[in-house]
């Protein structure tokens, strides 16, 4: 297993539209594996392929205290919605130690298959409803402070160009 490097707000990588997976196979497997490390590592309850640079859609969760109840999503559709809303507090191991306020359908369907290719349907609520909505819309490329206003957008990408000059 390895780490995987996580790119970062506004990394323009991270408006990739991945594309479905094809191939049910031990590079796939060895994948799911090493993006579960590095989100246990990281330490994060999410992390979407996009993040790593892969551009396949693919998302691992482990919502648990114990971090023993790894999730995975591979072409994950969402196929209900409710119209109650639940507005909760996002992070983004990509955009690290930012935290805001974001409103999403309180629960959600998901269609989605798993290592073996099997498909299955998982209805999500809570904290498992967000995290599924928040690393599905990194597959689409989307981050979720593009959910806040623009000021508040325009004060974070400013914030991240600073950090890079530091780093570098
Ligand atoms: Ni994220």
């Amino acid at each position: 297993m390895a780490l995987l490097n996580i790119i970062e707000y506004p990394d323009p990588r991270l408006k990739t539209v991945a594309r479905p997976v094809t191939r049910f196979d031990q590079r796939l497997t060895t994948l799911i594996e090493d993006m579960a490390q590095t989100m246990y590592a990281a330490p994060g309850v999410g992390l979407a392929a996009t993040q790593v640079d892969v551009h396949e859609r693919l998302v691992v969760l482990d919502i648990s205290e114990t971090k023993d109840q790894l999730h995975v999503f591979i072409n994950p559709e969402i196929v209900w919605t409710s119209e109650e809303t639940l507005e909760c507090e996002e992070g983004c191991l990509s955009v690290p130690g930012v935290y805001d306020a974001v409103t999403r359908p309180a629960k959600v369907r998901v269609r989605s298959q798993q290592a073996d290719g099997s498909a299955y349907e998982v209805e999500c609520v809570g904290l498992l409803s967000v995290c599924v909505q928040h690393e599905m819309d990194h597959l689409d490329g989307k981050v979720f402070v593009e959910y806040l206003s623009a000021l508040k957008q325009s004060r974070i990408r400013t914030r991240f160009k600073k950090r890079k000059v530091k780093a570098a």
